[in-house]
């Protein structure tokens, strides 16, 4: 297995033995930042991030990893740089590439990160855009593998925006470590016909299923981890809020529908969250629609069952070991 030198654009790149890999890095990278045991491993090497959509833990992630490796960072988004609007991403690919040793990038189209990976001659993280966000993925599997043991036979139901980012990338991640994987959602936000049919054959393969439903009934007495995202992810318009609360509030996560789970059933979200009214949005939201909480109600959230924060966490201990896999050059081969 050699990962030296590759991007890391989505999940369906990497074989069941490399995700392995990377959640058994993260793991002991984890330990390490535990036990108080320094890893700067990369004196030498400096990362750029580039943030086209705002972020609190991806950012947060990579520049923490980024230290703990040894490394500088810096950080860009389109108001402090001339990524964008005044320089294309292909050109500022190709310029970072001779400056720094790794590039992350959030933003929107697939294409863009696929692109910077093609123009840039080091290693290319993807750190969300409107198709996947597969850190996200890894950083939720290493979540659910520290709280069950092991991945293999766990059924993991997505419930809401099922054609969203995060859903895809833990649809293929699913697929992949043979985790059953239920999208829950309004027909009207149905995974891609596409993704779907990557995924299938991968699960089938891997001794797993992959469930479309738009029927919570479903989850009773079979999901082991219920996850969901906000209802209107970044980049989508404003103007959607009513539609989506209208085909989305029967999927909201709460007390009932955990209890109709397992009594072992968990819940994620991958943050952030409208839990209550204690965010602008949320507020903005309330006064037009009257609605309180959305994707999950507050007593799941804040509930022993939530490992929110803890999935939180993760994200950076994972991040570090995609950097570090990718970044690093075994000599002894
Ligand atoms: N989950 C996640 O990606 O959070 P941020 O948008 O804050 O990075
Ligand atoms: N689906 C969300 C995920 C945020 C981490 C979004 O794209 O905004």
């Amino acid at each position: 297995m050699n990962f030296y030198g590759k991007d890391f654009l989505r999940i369906a790149d990497f074989s069941e033995a490399e995700l392995r890999h990377m959640l058994e890095i993260s793991h002991q990278f984890k330990k390490m930042k535990k036990e108080g045991k320094p890893h700067k491993i990369f004196p030498n090497k400096n990362i750029a991030i580039l943030f086209e959509k705002t972020s609190t833990r991806t950012r947060c992630s990579f520049e923490v990893a980024g230290y703990d490796l040894g490394m500088g960072v810096t950080f860009l988004d389109p108001s402090g740089s001339q990524m964008g609007h005044k320089e294309s991403i292909a050109d500022t690919a190709r310029v970072l590439g001779r400056l720094y040793d790794g590039i992350e990038y959030r933003g929107f189209d697939q294409a863009v990160v696929d692109d910077l990976a093609k123009y840039a001659d080091v290693p290319v993280w993807n750190g969300l855009t409107d198709e996947c966000h597969p850190t996200q993925a890894l950083g939720d599997f290493m979540t659910i593998e520290e709280h069950f043991g092991e991945l293999k036979g766990l059924t993991l139901a997505f419930v809401g925006d099922t054609r969203n980012n995060v859903a895809n990338s833990l649809m293929m991640m699913s697929a992949k470590m043979g985790v059953n994987f239920i999208a829950c959602g309004p027909n009207e936000l149905r995974p891609s016909d596409d993704m779907i049919n990557r995924s299938k054959p991968i699960a089938e393969k891997n001794g797993s299923t992959i469930t479309i439903t738009s029927d919570i009934a479903v989850l009773n007495n079979k999901a082991d981890i219920i996850y969901t995202d906000v209802w209107l992810s970044l980049g989508e318009p404003q103007e959607k809020w009513g539609e989506r609360i209208e085909l989305l509030k029967q999927y909201q996560v709460n007390k009932k529908m955990m209890d109709s789970a397992k009594e072992t059933t968990i819940f994620l979200h991958c943050l952030p969250s409208f839990h209550d009214l204690n965010t602008s949005i949320a507020k903005d939201v309330n006064k037009v629609f009257g609605i309180e909480e959305m994707e999950v109600t507050n007593e799941v959230f804040e509930s022993e069952k939530s490992l929110v924060f803890e999935q939180a966490e993760n994200r950076m201990h994972t991040i570090k070991a995609v950097m570090f896999l990718t970044l690093y050059e075994r000599r002894n081969k």
